[in-house]
């Protein structure tokens, strides 16, 4: 019971790798938000496979259907229920080795988990596959967010391979993001993030990174302490995006290496408005918002399959084994893993923010 989300506006994630479909179903979007297919598609081709030289060649069409909810272009007030139909499968090599887990995978763990049932075809149910659904579910929340409050999220590669971006402005994120197959907001280090990507793919490798994401116009005060906290609540979404192991908000780990002074933000006042005039907290004090720009960066590791030889078990036989594992797979997940992180912090956000009241409001005022 376990692939909800959320408790105001809760996600149900549904669907494996190689099975029928992917989806999602988001229950508690309010009723009169204008939404159509084409919303949704929008951030669905942001994640699909084959967009450039540097991912994966599967021909995932990943056309959004959605199936309820949805009504003369607005939202109803009942469930959205959206998929994707899986439509480029190839199982064959699953089978042949069935009984060798992949290393960095969860074949292994999901076997002993689920007694052998699970649907282990592609990674089944824990294949990236499955961030589709966290992608349409985002596109309703970004939406939601943008329409009711004007919140924005927005989401860059700040780091593959080793290369790092240096800091750059929401403008620059706006205007180069969708502008290079890395999606970095700096156009300079795109392209060298872009070689380091190229030169893992010819040794058969692939390299990590981390997604910077942003949320823009959040007002003070969002959050639910103690458990409901808002970097719990995004941390715990972020950490459900297979492959991410570590997420930070603000200045981060480098936290343990500042004094109080150097790290505290000063408030200021700006417009006649409090501010602070750093946002080293990342947007988040007390586990509410500040009113700065939520911050945080997820850290992902490098894509587990590799074509390079690596050593595993066949389990059937308890003997040690080689395994390479070929197949379309994307060198590097990062890039297309930014809509997926945009996603995920707008569904909290979207929760959050109706659990304040604040949607609610908005959308009656509107009505
Ligand atoms: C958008 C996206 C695409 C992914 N594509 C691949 C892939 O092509 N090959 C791969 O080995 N892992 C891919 N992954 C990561 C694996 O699904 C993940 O590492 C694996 O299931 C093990 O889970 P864990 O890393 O969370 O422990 C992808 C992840 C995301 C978010």
């Amino acid at each position: 019971m376990t692939n909800s989300l959320g408790l105001m506006f809760r996600i149900t994630i549904f669907g494996e790798s190689h099975g029928r479909c992917v989806g999602v179903v988001v229950d508690g979007c309010p009723a009169g938000l204008a939404l159509t297919p084409s919303h949704i598609q929008m951030e669905l081709d942001r994640r699909r496979p084959g967009q450039s030289s540097l991912t994966t060649g599967r021909g995932e069409e990943d056309q959004v259907e959605i199936l309820s909810g949805v009504f003369n272009g607005y939202t109803t007030g009942a469930p959205i229920c959206t998929l994707v139909w899986n439509r480029d499968r190839d199982s064959s090599d699953y089978e042949r080795r069935r009984w060798m887990p992949r290393p960095g995978h969860a074949d292994w763990t999901a076997h002993v988990h689920y007694g052998g049932f699970n649907d282990y075809r592609g990674g089944g149910m824990f294949s990236g596959r499955i961030t589709a659904g966290f992608v349409m579910a985002g596109a309703i929340a970004k939406r939601l967010l943008m329409e009711s409050l004007g919140v924005e999220v927005l989401a860059h590669s700040k780091e593959i391979g080793g290369v790092t971006s240096p800091d750059v402005s929401v403008d620059e994120i706006r205007a180069n993001v969708e502008g290079n197959p890395v999606r970095c907001g700096s156009p300079v280090t795109a392209e060298k993030m872009a070689e380091r990507i190229r030169e893992a793919a010819s040794e058969g490798d692939s390299v990590g990174g981390a997604v910077e994401c942003l949320a823009l116009n959040l007002p003070v005060g969002v959050g639910e302490p103690v458990f409901g906290n808002l970097e719990g609540d995004i941390a715990r979404a972020l950490y459900s995006i297979p492959a991410v192991k570590a997420v930070e908000f603000g200045l981060g780990r480098s936290f343990s290496t500042l004094k109080g002074s150097e790290s505290n933000d000063a408030y200021v006042v700006k417009n006649g408005k409090l501010e602070t005039e750093t946002n080293n907290a990342g947007g988040i004090l007390g586990g509410l918002s500040t009113g700065m720009p939520i911050k945080c960066t997820v850290t992902f590791k490098p894509t587990s399959s590799i074509s390079k030889r690596q050593r595993t078990v066949d389990v059937s036989k308890m003997n040690e084994t080689t395994i390479e594992v070929k197949g379309r797979h994307d060198p590097c997940i990062v890039p297309r893993a930014v809509p997926v992180v945009e996603g995920m912090v707008a569904v909290v956000l979207a929760d959050q923010a109706i659990r304040a009241g604040l949607i609610q409001r908005v959308m009656e005022r509107r009505g």
